[in-house]
């Protein structure tokens, strides 16, 4: 074999073993998915309260032994549901800079015992309530955006 073809046919090895390790779920996001995701946000903040309370009741109702890792008042649960929402926006513009934050905050719920089931059971609680509160506007591409951040969020705190 030339050095040429060689060369040329390990260069296509490495393009498909690069191609098959962007598996859709690995992908970054989009700047139009992450325009959706901004949009969308946007659309809830105003009733940002509301939206935690039916945000927490599904929760609970998917697992209801959930409701003994979150001790306090409702109004400081929804205070932190907030906080929560907004770090994972900024998470949109400072991916890299944020991963030690999100890292130490993995821990704290590990410490929790918080685990990757629980991640999905909240992303799962998440996408519905959005779905209730943005109703039309909740699009099939909205909902994959808003899949792929969790799924993105989870990786890193789990
Ligand atoms: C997108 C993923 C998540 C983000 C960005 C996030 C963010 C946060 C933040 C900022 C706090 C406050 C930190 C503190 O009090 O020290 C917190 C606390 C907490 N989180 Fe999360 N969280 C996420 C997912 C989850 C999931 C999936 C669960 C369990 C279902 C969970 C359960 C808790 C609990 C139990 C607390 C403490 C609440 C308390 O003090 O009573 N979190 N989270």
């Amino acid at each position: 074999m030339s050095v040429a073809l060689h060369l040329s046919s390990s260069r296509s090895l490495t393009r498909m073993r690069l191609k098959r390790a962007a598996t859709p779920a690995e992908a970054p996001l989009t700047d139009e998915q992450k325009r959706l995701i901004r949009d969308s946000y946007r659309k809830i903040e105003p009733a940002i309260d509301l939206v935690a309370q039916v945000f927490f009741r599904k929760l609970f109702a998917l697992d209801s032994s959930l409701r003994a890792k979150f001790s306090g008042p409702i109004e400081v649960q929804v205070r932190k549901f907030e906080a929560a929402m907004k770090l994972t926006m900024i998470t949109l513009s400072q991916d890299d800079e944020l991963k030690p934050t999100l890292k130490l905050l993995g821990v704290r719920h590990r410490q929790l015992g918080i685990r990757t089931r629980h991640y999905r059971m909240m992303a799962k609680a998440l996408i519905w309530t959005l779905d209730q509160s943005l109703e039309k506007s909740f699009t099939r591409e909205t909902r994959a955006a808003w899949t792929a951040l969790l799924d993105k969020i989870t990786r890193t705190l789990a």
